[in-house]
C-alpha cells in the first residue's frame, strides 16, 4: 500500500532534498512506489514566503513533478514576527542549486485551505512538516475536525539533549511558531517528532555528498551542489564535518522507520519566556506525569540512511 502524505515545507536545502526523497519514493506507475504526494505546501520559514514558494515549484520541475501542486500557505507566524535563516541557507534558501527560475504556477487553493479539503475527503493522510508549523494551525482552526482524520503527523523539530539552533535551547522549526506548535503537539493528533538529536547524527560529510554527484543525474547534481553550499555553515560555525540533513529523516522515518528509534513521552513548548521562547520541553524521563503526546526519536543509522537517500534520488531525473 502506497502511503498518502502532504509535505509542508520551507525549502531550505534540506527539505529540498526531503521533497526529492518523496519524489524519488513516488514514481507514478512505479510498481514498487511507497509514498503518493498529494501536494506540496509552502510557509513562510528559513526565507520569506514568496522564495518558499518559488522552490517548490522549482523543484516539482526539477524533478518533472508538474502534476503535484503547490498551494501556498502562511505568509508569518500565528503570532511573533517572522524570523528567516538566510545566514544558513542563503538569500534563496536553495543556494546552491542551478536552475532557471519556475514557470509552473501555484495551485489555486492556498495551503491551510487544502489540507482541510484533502483530509476531509481522503483517508489515512498522513502530513509531514518541515518548517514552522503555521498552515497545520490555521488548517486546524478552519476546520477542528481534522484531527481525528490525520493518520499521522511527522515533524521534523525541537531538540532535547542536543540543546537549540537558533537560540541555546530551541530550535528553528519551533522557535519561529511556538505558538502553532504548542498547539499541533497538544491536540489528539498521533504526532512523531524528529529532533536535532537525531538529525544531527545525520551529516552530509563530504564523501556522502559525492555520493549524490556521482549519480550524473540533474537531480543528484542538484542534491550535491545544494549540500555543498549548505554545509560550509556548519562546518564554520561548530567544526562538524558537514552540514545535518534535517528534513530528509522525516520522509525516511515513512519509508524505513527501523532506521530510527525514541521513546513516547509528553511534550510541550515554551510560549511566553524570552529567554527559552520556542523549547519543546521533552519529558524523556517521565518526571512530570504528564500523559505522553509524542513519540521523540533520539538515534538513527546514519549510513542506511544516506543509502535510502541516493537510492530514491538515484530513480529521479
Ligand atoms: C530546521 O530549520 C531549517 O533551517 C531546516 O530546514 C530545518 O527544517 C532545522 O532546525
Ligand atoms: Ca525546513
Amino acid at each position: 500500500m502506497t502511503r498518502k502524505i502532504i509535505i509542508d515545507t520551507d525549502p531550505g536545502q534540506d527539505d529540498a532534498v526531503a521533497i526529492l526523497l518523496a519524489f524519488g519514493a513516488s514514481i507514478p506507475g512505479a510498481p514498487d512506489a511507497e509514498l503518493e504526494v498529494l501536494g506540496l505546501t509552502s510557509v513562510a520559514g528559513n526565507v520569506p514566503l514568496d522564495y518558499t514558494t518559488r522552490n517548490c515549484l522549482m523543484l516539482t520541475e526539477l524533478a518533472e513533478r508538474t502534476d503535484v501542486g503547490v498551494h501556498e500557505g502562511a505568509v508569518a507566524p500565528l503570532q511573533r514576527k517572522l524570523v528567516t535563516a538566510e545566514h544558513v541557507h542563503g538569500p534563496t534558501g536553495i543556494d546552491g542549486i542551478d536552475r532557471p527560475d519556475p514557470t509552473t504556477p501555484v495551485a489555486s487553493t492556498n495551503a491551510a485551505q487544502f489540507i482541510v479539503d484533502t483530509l476531509m475527503s481522503t483517508d489515512d493522510v498522513t502530513l509531514c512538516t518541515l518548517g514552522p508549523l503555521t498552515n497545520i494551525a490555521e488548517a486546524l482552526a478552519l476546520e477542528p475536525a481534522i484531527v481525528g482524520r490525520i493518520r499521522e503527523l511527522v515533524l521534523m523539530g525541537g531538540g532535547h539533549f542536543e540543546g537549540g539552533n537558533i537560540t541555546p535551547v530551541a530550535e528553528f522549526n519551533i522557535y519561529v511558531d511556538p505558538q502553532a506548535a504548542q498547539q499541533v503537539l497538544t491536540s489528539p493528533i498521533p504526532t512523531v517528532m524528529m529532533p536535532l538529536d537525531v538529525t544531527h547524527k545525520a551529516i552530509s560529510t563530504p564523501s556522502r555528498i559525492a555520493r549524490f554527484r556521482e549519480l550524473g543525474t540533474e537531480s543528484g547534481i542538484a542534491v550535491a551542489g545544494m549540500l555543498e553550499f549548505y554545509h560550509r555553515y556548519d562546518i564554520e560555525r561548530y567544526g562538524m564535518e558537514g552540514g545535518p540533513l534535517h528534513d530528509p529523516c522525516v520522509i525516511a522515518y515513512l519509508l524505513q522507520p527501523e532506521l530510527f528509534s525514541g521513546r513516547f513521552v509528553n511534550v510541550e513548548v515554551e510560549t511566553s519566556s524570552d529567554l527559552t521562547m520556542g523549547t519543546t520541553v521533552v519529558d524523556w524521563w517521565g518526571g512530570t506525569k504528564r500523559e505522553p503526546n509524542t513519540t521523540v526519536m533520539r538515534d538513527i543509522d546514519a549510513d542506511g540512511f544516506y543509502d535510502l537517500l541516493v537510492d530514491r534520488i538515484s530513480r529521479l531525473p
